[in-house]
């Protein structure tokens, strides 16, 4: 089995490194802030962490992140690696980070929809980005974490995450603003989630109230400028960053801060 170094143990990345880990594969593990591999074999540096591997994924917070930690390890990759970032960073952080690579070393975009829950069983969607070979042989590492889907070339899983989270986002923060409208109208919050989640808009109802998802509203505001768009992202956007105080709850706390914030 490929060896593995695993970057950036949030969230996200720790349960996703444990289960490659139990998949078999030999794993190294680095994150910035230490204490955080939890019994898998971690290193001092990204440096170390990816010496010797065959394979390095990184899932770090952002495209700032991306770019840092890339500049501490990739000279260390050797010809024939393959670099697989599942951060959610968008086309053009792809694009740059594609400029940069070394010879003979290989790039995969592939970001994942579906939370904690998802990240620990294998139950991801996974959007994949590269060059035909490179996507052939992320394939059976990314199949560990979830279903794959291949979006294309380079940047094409970062860009169709882009387009998923700006559609989710917004529209989790439009049901929110809804249902303080409900309050305000008189209607009970029962009914008027009832009868919203009887209708089209059920699944984003759904991930409205969420109890077991952790996608902190800072992350879905930095998704949203990355896509960029209009002003119904932009609205949404200044919604999340109206409330710094739940920058660290799940986006469904949105809902709740939303009906405060009206009364
Ligand atoms: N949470 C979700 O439900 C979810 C779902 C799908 C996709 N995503 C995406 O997946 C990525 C990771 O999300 P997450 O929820 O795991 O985030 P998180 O819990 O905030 O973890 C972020 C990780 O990035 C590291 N990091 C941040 N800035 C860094 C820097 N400048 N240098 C080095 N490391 C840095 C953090 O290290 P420290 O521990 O030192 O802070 C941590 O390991 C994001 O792009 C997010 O949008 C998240």
């Amino acid at each position: 089995m490929e060896k593995i170094a695993f970057l950036g143990l949030g969230r996200m990345g720790l349960p996703m490194a444990r289960r490659l880990a139990a998949a078999g594969h030999p794993l190294t593990v680095w994150n910035r802030s230490p204490g955080r591999a939890d019994g898998l074999t971690g290193a001092a540096t990204p440096a170390e962490a990816v010496r010797g591997a065959d394979v390095v994924v990184t899932m770090l917070a952002d495209p700032a992140a991306v770019t840092e930690v890339a500049g501490r390890f990739t000279a260390e990759l050797a010809p024939g690696a393959l670099w697989i970032d599942m951060s959610s960073i968008g086309p053009a952080a792809v694009a740059a980070l594609h400029a940069r690579l070394p010879d003979g070393v290989a790039l995969v975009d592939a970001p994942v929809i579906g939370s904690v829950g998802p990240a620990a069983t294998g139950g991801l969607t996974v959007f994949a980005g590269g060059e035909d070979a490179a996507l052939d042989r992320a394939q059976p590492v990314l199949e560990q974490l979830g279903r794959v889907r291949r979006c294309g070339g380079p940047g094409a899983g970062a860009a169709l995450k882009l387009v998923v989270m700006g559609a989710m986002v917004a529209s989790v923060a439009a049901v929110g603003e809804a249902l303080a409208v409900a309050g305000e109208l008189g209607v009970p919050q029962d009914v008027a989630r009832e009868v919203l989640a009887a209708g089209p808009l059920a699944g984003v109802v759904a991930r409205a109230h969420s109890a077991d998802s952790d996608f902190p509203v800072r992350l879905a505001a930095k998704d949203l400028a990355l896509a960029g768009g209009g002003p119904v992202l932009a609205a949404a956007r200044e919604v999340l960053l109206a409330h710094p105080s739940i920058a660290d709850e799940d986006l469904s706390a949105v809902v709740g801060a939303l009906r405060r914030a009206r009364g």
